[in-house]
C-alpha cells in the first residue's frame, strides 16, 4: 500500500474529478486513517473502527467515480453494489455476505495479477524456451542421443539459436503453433444466491478433478502470452497470494453501497419484495464487523470501509436504523455541477472526453481540434438540457458529445486527405445540435 498523505490523495483525485472538494477530503482522510491504524500497536489497532462515509448528492456528480478512483489509487479491492438489489425476490438475508465473497474474489485477482507481473521477466524467459521447444520439437531430445550423433547435436543447438534470434527479432509472430491450455472445472456454482454450501463443493472439485487439457492453435504472439501466463502461474506462491489478498481485503477493502437512500423509510404495503428495513438489518452485521466464509478462508469485515451513496431527496440519513446511522458517522454532500465545471470536466481530467474523442478519431487519421468556445458550447447545451429535461449530471456530457461528433465519427475512415482536419468550434456544435435543441421533446430522447 502506498502511504499517500490526504493532500496527495486529493491531488491525485483532482486529475480525474473536478470540484467536489469536501467529498475528496473525506475520502482522503478515511484512506489515510487506515494507514494510521496499521501503525498502531496491535491491541489499540483492533479498537479503531473505520469511519464509514455516506455521500449525499444528485445523480452523475461524481460519487461513484471518487470512490472508485480512490480505491484504484491505493490498490484497494473495491466493489460496488446497489442496496436495492437485496430487496428483490429471491434474495435472502444471508446473500448480503456474497458482497464480501465477491470483494475477496476481486482482491485475489488483484494480488495474483501483481504477483504475475512481478515474476514476468522469469516467466517470459521460460516461455521463450518453451516456444523454441514447440517450434523445434526434436530439440529437447538431443542430449539423450548416442555419442555418434554429437554432430547432429551441435547442429540442433545452432538452429535453435538461429530460431531464437528470429523470435527475438519478431519475425515469427504470425507463425501458427500449438499450445496446451488448461481448462479449470467450473461448475458455474459460484455467483448465484444461496451459495455458502456450494463454495466447499467447488473448492473440492477443483482440488480433485484434474484440469482438462486442450490443444489450441494460435499465432506465436498469442501463444507467447498463454505460455507466460502458465509459467507465471507456476512461479507464483499461491498460498502467499491468497494470504496477502485476505489481508488486503480485510484492511483495505472498500464496499460502495449505492442507493442507500432507497432502503430507508416505510416498507411497501404489497409485493413480494424483501422489506427495506430487512435489508438494513441484513447489512448491519457486515458493516458492524463479522466473519464471512470464502473459498480463500475467513474474512473479517471489521476494518472494511463502507461508503454509502444516494440522492437522499425523499429520505434522510436519519431515516436509517440507528445502528446503521452510527456506523456511517461521516456525511459529505456533493453538489450539482455548474456549467463552468462541465467545461473543465470536458477538457481537464487525464481521461477527459475531449481527449478521448481526439484519440479515437486520430486512429482513423483524422485530426480533430476542439476550440475553447466549442467546448463551452457543449458544456452549456448539456447544462441547459439537464435543466429542462432530467438532470443526469455529467453523464449528459457524454450524450451531447456523441451527437456532436456523430457524423465525423461515421465518415472518418472515408474522408479524403484534405478533409482529415476537423475544427469543432461553437458554430460546429450549434449546427449539429440545432434541430434537437429547438425541439424540447426531441431533446429528451436524443440527448
Ligand atoms: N465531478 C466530476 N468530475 C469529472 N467527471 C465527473 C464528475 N462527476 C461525474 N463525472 C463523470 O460522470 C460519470 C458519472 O459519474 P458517477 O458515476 O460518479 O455518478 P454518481 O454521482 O455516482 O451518480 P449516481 O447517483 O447516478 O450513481 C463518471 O463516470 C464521470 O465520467
Ligand atoms: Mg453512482
Amino acid at each position: 500500500m502506498k502511504a499517500l498523505t490526504p493532500r496527495e490523495i486529493v491531488a491525485r483525485l483532482d486529475r480525474y474529478i473536478i470540484g467536489q472538494a469536501d467529498a475528496k477530503r473525506a475520502i482522503a482522510i478515511a484512506m489515510r486513517n487506515r494507514w494510521r491504524r496499521r501503525q498502531l500497536p496491535p491491541d489499540l489497532r483492533e479498537e479503531v473502527a473505520p469511519k464509514n462515509i455516506i455521500m449525499i448528492g444528485p445523480t452523475g456528480v461524481g460519487k461513484t467515480e471518487i470512490a472508485r478512483r480512490m480505491a484504484a489509487l491505493v490498490g484497494a479491492p473495491f466493489i460496488k453494489v446497489e442496496a436495492t438489489k437485496y430487496t428483490e425476490v429471491g434474495y435472502v438475508g444471508r446473500d448480503v455476505e456474497s458482497i464480501i465473497r465477491d470483494l475477496t474474489e476481486l482482491g485475489v485477482g488483484m494480488v495474483r495479477r501483481e504477483a504475475a507481473q512481478a515474476v514476468r521477466p522469469q516467466a517470459a524467459e521460460a516461455a521463450a524456451e518453451r516456444l523454441l521447444d514447440i517450434l523445434l520439437p526434436t530439440g529437447r531430445w538431443a542430449s539423450a542421443r548416442p555419442k555418434e550423433e554429437a554432430g547432429d547435436d551441435e547442429q540442433r543447438r545452432a538452429s535453435r539459436e538461429k530460431l531464437r534470434q528470429k523470435l527475438q527479432a519478431g519475425l515469427l509472430e504470425d507463425r501458427l503453433v500449438e499450445v496446451e491450455v488448461e481448462e479449470k472445472v467450473d461448475l458455474g456454482l459460484i455467483g448465484g444466491p444461496q451459495q455458502e454450501e456450494l463454495i466447499g463443493l467447488q473448492t473440492m472439485m477443483e482440488r480433485f478433478m484434474p484440469p482438462r487439457r486442450k490443444a489450441r492453435r494460435a499465432p506465436v504472439r498469442d501463444a507467447r502470452e498463454i505460455l507466460i501466463a502458465q509459467e507465471a502461474d507456476r512461479l507464483i506462491d499461491h498460498a502467499q497470494v491468497n494470504a496477502e489478498a485476505l489481508d488486503r481485503v480485510q484492511n483495505l477493502g472498500v464496499v460502495f453501497i449505492d442507493e442507500l437512500d432507497k432502503i430507508t423509510g416505510a416498507d411497501a404495503k404489497f409485493g413480494p419484495d424483501v422489506s427495506r428495513q430487512g435489508v438494513q438489518r441484513d447489512l448491519l452485521p457486515i458493516v458492524e464487523g463479522c466473519t464471512v466464509g470464502t473459498r480463500y478462508g475467513l474474512v473479517r469485515t471489521d476494518h472494511v470501509l463502507f461508503i454509502g451513496a444516494g440522492a437522499f431527496t425523499q429520505a434522510k440519513p436519519s431515516d436509517l436504523m440507528p445502528e446503521l446511522q452510527g456506523r456511517f458517522p461521516i456525511r459529505v454532500e456533493l453538489k450539482d455541477l455548474t456549467a463552468e465545471e462541465f467545461v473543465r470536466i470536458l477538457s481537464e481530467p487525464d481521461n477527459a472526453l475531449v481527449k478521448q474523442q481526439k484519440a479515437m478519431l486520430a486512429t482513423e487519421g483524422v485530426q480533430a481540434e476542439f476550440t475553447e468556445d466549442g467546448i463551452r458550447a457543449v458544456a452549456e447545451i448539456a447544462f441547459r438540457v439537464n435543466q429542462r429535461a432530467q438532470n443526469i449530471g455529467a453523464r449528459r456530457l457524454y450524450t451531447v458529445m456523441e451527437k456532436v461528433v456523430e457524423s465525423v465519427s461515421f465518415d472518418a475512415p472515408d474522408l479524403p486527405e484534405r478533409e482529415r482536419r476537423v475544427c469543432i468550434d461553437a458554430a460546429f456544435v450549434r449546427e449539429r445540435l440545432k434541430s434537437i435543441i429547438e425541439d424540447e421533446d426531441l431533446a429528451k430522447y436524443i440527448l
